[in-house]
């Protein structure tokens, strides 16, 4: 499963990077907004930035609602960065939209995905990633992981080459849920995946390892 950080922040970016595990990043307007970019000049130059700190697809969303503004604003996006990949909303023109962009070669990633007939048209449409939200179902009492494995099946059922990209990841657990059941891709707050490190027996294994080895250190120390 390819881990995906999901933030705009250049330093969490680079936290991530860091740990040589991160295949790529997904970004929204609420998060950009988070991070204060603002302008059509500063947005664009920001994915930019992210571009050159991740060697991964790189999701950059589009602000129009309409298709002809998601094409014009997802060709200039796409001319950024030969990584970055258009993310359009589930609407009606925002699936004609990857149609257009599928048959032009541009990555798209389907976002706002809350049923599986939803993920259906994204993959007929060509897109190349369907961003169910895990987190946001999980949030009004709907099992957000059941959406991926009907999802998982319904792929699996017509081989579509549309990759799951689990959303609204909220915790660890729900990252292992996502591997168990086989989405393709996590994208998560670095908070769940520096958690993925955590377990007390390893604290515990380490400090015994390191104890015995510096007694053992000491006991056989040649003699002065
Ligand atoms: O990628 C979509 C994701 O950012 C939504 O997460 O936590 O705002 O539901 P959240």
């Amino acid at each position: 499963m390819k881990f995906f950080i999901d933030t705009a922040s250049l330093a969490q970016i680079k936290e991530a990077q860091e740990l040589g595990i991160l295949d790529g990043v997904t970004t929204n307007p609420s998060l950009m907004a988070k991070e204060g970019i603002t302008g059509t000049d500063r947005v664009m130059k920001h994915y930019v930035d992210i571009c050159n700190i991740v060697d991964g697809d790189v999701s950059a969303e589009v602000i129009s609602t309409d298709y002809e503004g998601m094409v014009r604003e997802g060709e200039n996006l796409a001319a950024l960065h030969p990584n970055i990949t258009v993310k359009l909303p589930m609407t009606r023109d925002g699936i004609k939209a990857i149609k257009h962009f599928h048959g032009k070669g541009i990555k798209t990633n389907c976002t706002l995905v809350f049923s599986a007939g939803q993920a259906l048209l994204a993959a007929k449409a060509g897109a190349k990633y369907v961003s169910p939200f895990v987190g946001r179902l999980d949030d009004v009492s709907t099992d957000g992981l059941q959406l991926i494995e009907q999802i998982r099946g319904i792929y699996d059922n017509y081989q579509f080459e549309t990759q799951i990209l689990a959303a609204s990841i909220r915790h660890p657990m729900h990252i292992v849920q996502c591997a168990e059941i086989g989405a393709d891709v996590a994208t998560c707050p670095l908070s769940a995946i520096l958690a993925l490190f955590n377990h007390p027996l390893t604290d515990i294994g380490l400090e015994k390892f390191l104890a015995d080895h510096k007694k053992a250190a000491k006991q056989h120390a040649p003699a002065k």
